[in-house]
C-alpha cells in the first residue's frame, strides 16, 4: 500500500495562490482600525475562495454532506456572530477557535482510518512468502498524529474557557493541587508515548481514540486550573495550538490552503499571545500555571479597606463645570463603558466640549475591557476620529498637562498599585498614569474592584472625585448639565 498523497490540479493551486494574496492583503489592513472592517472582508472574501478551490478538486467527497455541513455550520455561525454582545466577543472566539481544533482532530481520525494500516513499513507472512508494505511517509504520519493530539487539546481546553468566560463554569481555578503539573506531564508523554506507536506502524485504533482522549483530559487539566482573569490570553494562546494543529493537517493532507492559513493562525495567535501577556506583565508560564484572577472580588464598596471614608464623591452638574472649564481632557474608556454601552454619548460628550474649545484625546490600554482592541473597536463604531485615540505609551506623559482625565468605567488599568505596591498582584503591570493629572473624574457605579479584584488607589487620592452611577447614565447627565451652562 502506497501513501495517498492527493497532487491538486493546476487551476486549484492557482485559485489558492490568490486566496493567500487575499489573506495577507486583508490582515495588513487589521493594523489599522480604520481599514480594519475592509481589511476583514478582503481576508473573508480570500477564505471565500480557498473554500470554493478545495470543493472544486475533482473526488472530493460526498456532495449531499458537504452541502448539509455548509448548511448546518451557516445556521449556527451567522446568528450567533450577528447576536452575540461586544463584551461577549472572547467566549465566542473561544467556541468558534474550539470547533477549529476539534474538526482538526476528527480529520487526523478520519486520515487514520482511511490508511492508518499504513502507518509505518510493515511485512505480512504469507506462507512461504513476506509482502512487503509501503508506508505513508513517517512524517505525514507524525503531522497527522501531531495535528490531531494539539487538536483535542485545544477543543477541550477552548470549551473550558468558553464555560469560564460565560460563567457556566466557576471563574476561579479549579486545579488538583500540587498533582496537577505531575498529572498533566503523565497525560502529555502518554499521549506522545501513544503517537510514536502509531507513527512507528501500531495497527491500533483504539490506540488512537485513547490517545485523542488523553489529549482531551489534558486540554481540560490544563484551562481549568487557570483563573477567569487570564481567559482572553488563554484563548488566545488555544487559538495559536488550533493553527499550528490546522498546519499539521495540512502537511498530512498536502494541502497548501491549510498550510498556509494555519501558520497564519499559529503565528498570529501567538503574537497576539505575547502582546497580551506583557500588557497584563504576566508570563506565560505563569498564565499557564494559573491561580491568578479567580474572580473572587475583594474589598466590596462597603469594605473599601484601610482608605474607607476618604473617597470624595462629585455630582454631574459639578462634574460638568470642571469639564467645560478645562482646557485639555482625556477621557479613559475602559469595561464599565463596554457594559453600560455608553461610547455614543461618550462621543456626544467629547463633541460639545470640542466645541467648547476643549481639546479632548482618548487614552486606550491594550487591555482595557476584555479582548485586544475593545476600546477602538467601540469607539470607531461611535465614530471617534482615530487621530484622538492615543495608545498608552503616547499619553502618559500627556498627563501632567491634562486638566481632568474622565475615567469611564475603567479601573485596573488605571491602578497605581501597578507601580506603587510591590505586593500587589497587578504589580508591574504598565498602567495609564491619569493620577499625575491634575484632577480626576471617576464614573463607576460602586467601589467594587475590576477584573483583578483588587482594590483601586486612584480613589482615595484627593485630586480624585467620584460620579457613582452607571456609565451611560452618568454621562447623558453631564451633557444635560453643560447645556445649561
Ligand atoms: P476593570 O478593571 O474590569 O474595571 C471595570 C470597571 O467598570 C469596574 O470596576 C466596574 O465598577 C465598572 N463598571 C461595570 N459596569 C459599569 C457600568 N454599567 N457603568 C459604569 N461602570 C461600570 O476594567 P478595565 O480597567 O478596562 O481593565 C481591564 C481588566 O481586564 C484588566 O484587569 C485586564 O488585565 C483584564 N483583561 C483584559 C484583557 C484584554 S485583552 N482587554 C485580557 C485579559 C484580562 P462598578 O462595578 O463599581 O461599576
Amino acid at each position: 500500500m502506497t501513501a495517498i498523497v492527493v497532487s491538486l490540479p493546476n487551476y486549484v493551486q492557482l485559485l489558492y495562490i490568490v486566496a493567500f494574496a487575499l489573506l495577507i492583503y486583508g490582515m495588513s489592513g487589521l493594523t489599522d482600525p480604520r481599514k480594519a472592517v475592509r481589511g476583514n472582508r478582503i481576508a473573508a472574501v480570500g477564505m471565500g475562495v480557498a473554500l470554493v478551490a478545495t470543493l472544486v478538486i475533482p473526488h472530493i467527497g460526498n456532495w449531499g454532506l458537504i452541502a448539509l455541513g455548509i448548511a448546518v455550520g451557516t445556521a449556527v455561525g451567522v446568528p450567533a456572530a450577528r447576536m452575540v454582545k461586544m463584551t461577549a466577543m472572547p467566549q465566542m472566539v473561544a467556541l468558534f477557535n474550539g470547533v477549529g481544533g476539534g474538526a482538526v482532530a476528527l480529520i487526523s481520525w478520519v486520515d487514520y482510518r482511511s490508511h492508518g494500516s499504513s502507518f509505518g513499513a510493515h511485512t505480512v507472512h504469507l506462507g512461504l512468502i513476506d509482502v512487503h508494505f509501503g508506508a505513508v511517509p513517517t512524517y505525514v504520519a507524525i503531522f497527522s498524529v501531531g495535528a490531531a493530539i494539539i487538536g483535542s487539546i485545544s477543543f477541550w481546553g477552548s470549551n473550558i474557557a468558553f464555560g469560564k468566560l460565560q460563567e457556566i463554569i466557576p471563574g476561579r481555578p479549579i486545579s488538583l493541587g500540587a498533582a496537577q503539573q505531575p498529572v498533566n506531564l503523565i497525560l502529555f508523554v502518554l499521549a506522545i508515548a501513544a503517537g510514536v506507536d502509531i507513527v512507528a506502524g501500531a495497527h491500533s485504533e483504539l490506540l488512537f481514540i485513547g490517545m485523542l482522549v488523553v489529549a482531551a483530559v489534558l486540554g481540560n487539566f490544563v484551562v481549568l486550573p487557570i483563573g477567569g482573569a487570564d481567559m482572553p490570553v488563554v484563548i488566545a494562546l488555544l487559538n495559536a495550538f488550533t493553527g499550528v494543529s490546522a498546519a499539521a493537517t495540512g502537511m498530512a493532507l498536502n494541502n497548501p490552503a491549510l498550510i498556509v492559513f494555519g501558520m497564519m493562525v499559529g503565528a498570529s495567535g501567538t503574537i497576539l499571545t505575547n502582546l497580551m501577556a506583557k500588557a497584563m506583565n504576566r508570563s506565560i508560564p505563569a498564565i499557564i500555571a494559573g491561580g491568578f484572577g479567580g474572580g473572587g472580588a475583594v474589598a466590596g464598596a462597603e469594605g473599601a479597606g484601610e482608605h474607607a471614608g476618604s473617597v470624595r464623591s462629585t455630582s454631574a452638574a459639578d462634574a460638568a463645570v470642571q469639564l467645560a472649564y478645562a482646557s485639555k481632557v482625556v477621557v479613559v474608556p475602559g469595561y464599565g463603558m463596554a457594559v453600560a454601552q455608553a461610547q455614543h454619548v461618550v462621543k456626544e460628550l467629547a463633541s460639545d466640549l470640542e466645541k467648547r474649545g476643549v481639546d479632548v484625546k482618548y487614552a486606550i490600554h491594550p487591555v482595557a475591557g476584555r479582548m485586544p482592541g475593545h476600546m477602538n473597536v467601540l469607539l470607531a463604531e461611535a465614530d471617534v476620529p482615530y487621530d484622538q485615540l492615543k495608545e498608552m505609551d503616547d499619553i502618559n506623559p500627556e498627563f501632567q498637562r491634562t486638566d481632568v482625565s474622565l475615567v469611564i468605567g475603567a479601573n485596573d488599568v488605571t491602578n497605581p498599585a501597578a507601580k506603587n505596591t510591590p505586593s500587589s498582584p497587578i504589580y508591574g503591570m504598565p498602567i495609564l498614569e491619569v493620577a499625575d493629572s491634575k484632577s480626576v473624574i471617576v464614573i463607576k457605579r460602586s467601589m467594587n474592584p475590576g477584573f483583578a479584584g483588587i482594590e483601586n488607589e486612584l480613589y482615595y487620592d484627593p485630586k480624585t472625585s467620584m460620579l457613582f452611577g452607571d456609565a451611560k447614565g452618568a454621562v447623558s447627565e453631564i451633557i444635560g448639565e453643560l447645556g445649561e451652562l
